[in-house]
């Protein structure tokens, strides 16, 4: 136990727990690599903060003599590296966060590696942080690392930086050499938009200038580094945001009580306020503020409560209420920073799920606009984006949501991107701004409506979509379909793959992001002809379910009918009707489907058609009951 407080411990517990509770908390990020000594110096301060436990000292002591580089005094890397079980790894991965505290404040210091990819656990560890230590070698002055921490830190809107300059035992304690390095720093960190620079000249292994002032930098007058943490302001920033509050639940235990509960993530509220519900806009008053401890005057930012109103309006979970005075924007595109944190690269224009404060949304994210090089800071181009890259994208969600640009409002601006099948995360956003706002186009509604062409044509509108591999019998089958069906008075129109790809999609070849797209334009297309009235019969490989899937949502339900062309990848290379498997074969064509480049067999399909086993007609048989059973074309 700290040996600076043990002995109010002793005398005056009740004392000690309650100063202990009120100090105020301080969370940091350090950045750097082992060799900047980045380990050292946090384990110095848990040491010289004399919150090291006992056993773990006597483990250090034991190490220190074992494998320590410091000819047995003691090792402060290894102490960090002790508290956790990456040692045996050699490299720390993920974010470790470190407690500790003094007699002033409380820390948590959010420990990530400098390594180039791991981008991801910075953004992670930064997400949190007031303030980020951002560690150099005074002998190699600013590197590339050093740009990379402080974009990342700018990025996520960390404002107040200490450039801990370190080693400085190693170049004598040489002002010059801290001044240089200062004038550097500034003028780069300046361009990122980061202002509050405090610089340290620091030897963390000797523990110069880390919690006592060194009497080998007479010419340096500014704070220790434990001084500056235990000092610098905390802007809360949170709190001085406009008020906001995303509903979590709406609370009706009830008919008397119609409460919305959920956790204010900035400003303040109190009874009286005029509060405005987004997306709908409506407006209403605070008239309560009520907690399981009983009702309060106000509630600030981070704390949970649940808020009554003077008037019965409609709010649900996702809404977000706000300050009517400053409230929210209303948007369903943004340009966004993305940072991709999954193995799988972002699919362009394939369907993901965004969660945004308590509201989760489908979304589509497009082609980056650039990928940021975050260690030159370059704009660079960039068909998609990889695990810990960055880039500014379109997001394009199926709804208008509340937000803020993350600049102005971390809580209601950053967002995550969720995989639809694995429901895993994938990737942090931070929005810019909206590019186009929910308000500003409206879906035109037109006199003469669906049902209104339908009525004349005597029939109901289908997408009938034709999946399987290339050979398969798909358009065979499509076409023998058609014939049927304008033989018996249904107005039909045939998509083709082969035939799209002439027009519409001619700018679009086969890799993955290429096929997404082609299939994204065709679901539009059909889901137009849809709405005129047509059976529409697409037939396209379009190898990957999320992207049928799309087509599927992209018309009413019931109308969308999909046709599993099933025939074993022998039988339909054997069949090779233009050629190309056996081109595939001879490495001509690259990214063929079924040879090297995969095909996703539906797992639900309507119809099912295994066209090694049926004649032509059996196979057009079944499409045209199928779409009978569905009361989309007439009986017999
Ligand atoms: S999809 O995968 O994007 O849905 P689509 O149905 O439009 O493909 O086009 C497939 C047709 O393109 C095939 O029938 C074949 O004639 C031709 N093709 C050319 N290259 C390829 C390839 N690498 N993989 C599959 N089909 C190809």
């Amino acid at each position: 136990m700290a040996a600076h407080s043990s002995e109010l411990i002793a005398h005056d517990i009740d004392e000690y727990l309650h100063r202990h509770q009120h100090k105020g908390l301080l969370r940091f990020i350090a950045c750097g690599s082992v060799d900047d000594g980045k380990s050292t110096l946090i384990g110095r301060l848990l040491y010289e903060s004399q919150l090291v436990f006992d056993d773990q000292l006597a483990a250090l002591e034991a190490d220190s003599k074992k494998v320590g580089t410091q000819g047995g005094d003691l090792d402060f890397a290894l102490l960090l590296d002790g508290l956790s079980a990456e040692r045996e790894q050699g490299i720390t991965i993920d974010v470790a966060y470190r407690f500790f505290s003094t007699e002033t404040r409380k820390f948590i210091v959010a420990d990530t590696p400098g390594h180039e990819q791991y981008t991801r656990n910075m953004v992670t560890g930064a997400s949190t942080a007031d303030v980020a230590v951002i560690l150099v070698d005074a002998r190699k002055g600013l590197l590339t690392q050093t740009r990379r921490h402080s974009y990342l830190v700018s990025l996520i809107g960390v404002t107040s930086v200490v450039l801990a300059i370190n080693k400085m035992d190693l170049v004598g304690f040489d002002r010059d050499v801290f001044d240089r390095i200062e004038a550097d720093y500034r003028d780069f960190a300046g361009q990122l938009g980061i202002t509050d620079i405090t610089c340290i000249p620091l030897s963390a292994l000797r523990g110069d200038n880390v919690t006592e002032p060194s009497p080998h930098t007479p010419w340096y007058t500014g704070p220790t580094f434990m001084q500056h943490l235990e000092t610098v302001a905390v802007d809360d920033l949170a709190h001085a945001r406009p008020m906001r509050m995303p509903v979590q639940w709406v609370n009706r235990p009830n008919l008397d009580f119609r409460g919305f509960s959920g956790t204010v993530v900035s400003g303040t509220v109190q009874p009286g306020m005029r509060v405005k519900a987004l997306p709908s806009g409506v407006e209403s008053t605070v008239k309560r503020v009520v907690t399981m401890d009983g009702d309060l005057n106000d509630a600030q930012a981070h704390q949970a409560v649940t808020l009554t109103l003077t008037d019965e309006i409609d709010v649900s979970r996702g809404d977000v209420l706000c300050d009517a005075a400053s409230p929210c924007e209303v948007a369903d595109t943004f340009a966004a920073h993305i940072v991709w944190m999954h193995e799988d690269p972002l699919t362009p224009e394939r369907p993901y799920l965004v969660k945004i404060g308590t509201r989760t949304v489908a979304a589509t994210i497009a082609t980056p606009h650039h990928r940021v090089d975050v260690n030159t800071l370059d704009h660079v181009p960039a068909a998609t984006l990889h695990l810990n890259e960055i880039g500014l994208c379109t997001v394009s969600l199926d709804r208008g949501v509340p937000f803020d640009p993350y600049a102005v409002n971390h809580e209601t601006g950053g967002f995550i991107v969720i995989d639809r099948i694995t429901n895993t995360t994938v990737a942090a956003g931070l929005i810019e701004r909206a590019t186009r706002t929910a308000s500003n186009v409206h879906w035109q509604a037109t006199s003469v409506d669906q049902p209104a062409r339908t009525r004349l044509k005597g029939h109901e509108p289908a997408l009938v979509w034709f999946t399987g591999l290339s050979g398969a019998g798909k358009s065979t089958i499509a076409d023998l379909v058609e014939r049927r069906l304008n033989a018996a008075g249904v107005h039909t129109y045939m998509l083709d793959g082969d035939n799209v790809r002439h027009g519409l999609n001619r700018d679009l070849g086969f890799d993955d992001a290429a096929r997404v797209e082609n299939i994204r334009r065709v679901a539009e297309v059909g889901a137009l002809m849809v709405d005129s009235g047509l059976v529409v019969l697409a037939s396209f490989i379009s190898p990957f379910r999320d992207d049928r899937r799309l087509a599927r949502e992209r018309v009413a339900a019931g109308r969308f009918v999909e046709v599993f062309v099933d025939a074993p990848l022998d039988v339909a290379e054997e069949r090779d009707p233009k050629g190309l498997y056996a081109k595939a074969r001879r490495g001509e064509i690259a990214g063929f489907t079924g040879i090297d480049s995969p095909y996703e067999a539906p797992e639900a399909p309507e119809v099912h058609l295994r066209t090694h086993r049926l004649t032509p007609e059996q196979a057009v048989d079944a499409v045209v009951a199928a779409l009978r059973e569905r009361g989309l074309i007439p009986g017999d």
